[in-house]
């Protein structure tokens, strides 16, 4: 996504988004009226029908609990979870499925790895953090941090909306043990230069996660190269169904850290004199999982290997270019986060309108968009705005889509003006 230019003509007809539309039946719908134009992709995205026959198909015909073995149901079952798995850690890149736990989400899995990483905390160590995360990817830690005595210190963001590069030089240190950072903003749409602050960070023998939530559903992140400790994402932002997410950890690390929930799956041996753990994955899998989740979250990775990844991103960044251009059309907007290297996500304000405001006027049109923090209340301080209005993108949408935003926004700011 590194590459603003607008698309070439022949890259677009290759990317064929109409026909693409038609694998996702929610987006064929009115809605007040009006044919949806839904750029609301960065709260959650739309699933192909693909992802629904999976688990429709897993529900008719396999579903037994996994891992039990007494019978043909259950080892259908345990082969279409086990295999998600092997298509998610093919997805990463990872070494091997032991690195790859089922969570409930991105919260989960960074709850999980702070909670893990207590024990190697202690008062005065620092955990580096960002000014543009999430909500998920700060409480976790300050929460860890309360527990051990250790404090959490936030990297600054420039006006434009990057990372501050001096600021984070200037905060590593030989107290900071844990770099936790979002590889893309959720406001911002920024892609910020992760594997630079990893590979610096690893000099230092400091931990690393990877907050992907908002980065997988637009380009594919390769954990080896990225050489990160953990990296964490959603299925339900990867056109996946809820419920479901992924924590990628470095087995080493995973082998060292204790479970983070007890139960059925994560054991080895119960006895009341104690008890030993299952082993990766399985000692952070406690309880039934979400098997027909993990067969639709597979199902959503494979529909994406079916389409040309470098058109895809070729088209999205056609959509954002063609918003950028579209903003002086309507009076007073502006854009928060123009870092050069962005994802198809585009925050703003127009003078005199509050946020939400907008979202709902646009709603009466047909157009979904997001509207407030976003979980991000430290990045809403730093701009000094209550909130933003926010498009977000996906590569089913059109730059038909974009101009009936645009068209829709100066209504919005006409009536009000
Ligand atoms: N974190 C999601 C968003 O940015 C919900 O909208």
């Amino acid at each position: 996504m590194s590459d603003m230019s607008v698309a070439s003509t022949a890259t677009r007809k290759a990317f064929d988004a109409q026909a693409i539309r038609r694998d996702f039946p929610i987006l064929s719908q009115q809605v007040n009226g009006k044919p949806l134009v839904y750029l609301d992709n960065g709260a959650s995205a739309q699933k192909p029908a693909a992802v629904l026959d999976a688990m429709d198909r897993y529900y008719r015909e396999m579903h037994s609990n996994v891992h039990r073995g007494a019978h043909t149901l259950g080892d259908r079952a345990t082969a279409a979870f086990e295999g998600a798995r092997e298509t998610v850690r093919s997805f990463l890149n990872a070494s091997s499925t032991q690195e790859v736990i089922w969570t409930k989400g991105t919260t989960e899995a960074i709850n999980l790895v702070a909670n893990g990483l207590a024990q190697k905390l202690k008062a005065g160590d620092e955990i580096l953090v960002s000014h543009m995360e999430h909500h998920a990817n700060i409480v976790p830690w300050q929460m860890v941090a309360e527990r051990t005595g250790a404090k959490v210190v936030p990297i600054l963001v420039t006006p434009e909306g990057e990372l501050d590069m001096e600021s984070f030089n200037s905060l590593l240190s030989n107290r900071t043990r844990v770099l936790a950072i979002t590889h893309v903003s959720n406001v911002l749409g920024t892609i910020n230069p992760v594997a630079d602050m990893v590979s610096q960070a690893k000099a230092r023998g400091i931990i690393t996660l990877l907050d992907g939530a908002q980065a997988v559903p637009h380009f594919q992140p390769d954990v080896q190269a990225l050489d990160c400790d953990f990296y964490v994402f959603s299925s339900h932002k990867l056109f996946g169904p809820t419920g479901i997410g992924v924590l990628y950890g470095r087995a080493a690390l995973l082998e060292e850290m204790p479970p983070y929930q007890g139960g059925g799956e994560m054991i080895e041996r119960v006895t009341f004199e104690g008890t030993t753990w299952n082993t990766l994955p399985y000692k952070f899998e406690a309880g039934t999982p979400a098997i027909a989740e993990a067969v639709g979250l597979g199902a959503a990775i494979d529909y994406l290997n079916g389409l040309d990844r470098a058109a895809m991103e070729s088209a999205e960044n056609a959509l954002l270019n063609r918003a950028n251009q579209l903003v002086e059309t309507v009076p007073g907007m502006s854009i928060i986060g123009t870092a050069k290297h962005k994802v198809p996500v585009m925050s703003f304000k127009i003078e005199g309108l509050h946020p939400s405001d907008i979202g709902t006027l646009l709603d009466q049109q047909g157009i979904a968009i997001r509207t407030g923090h976003h979980c991000a209340m430290p990045l809403m301080d730093f701009y000094g705005v209550p909130g933003t209005a926010r498009a977000s993108f996906a590569f089913y949408n059109t730059l038909d889509e974009v101009e009936q935003l645009f068209t829709a926004l100066q209504k919005v700011q006409r009536l009000f003006a």
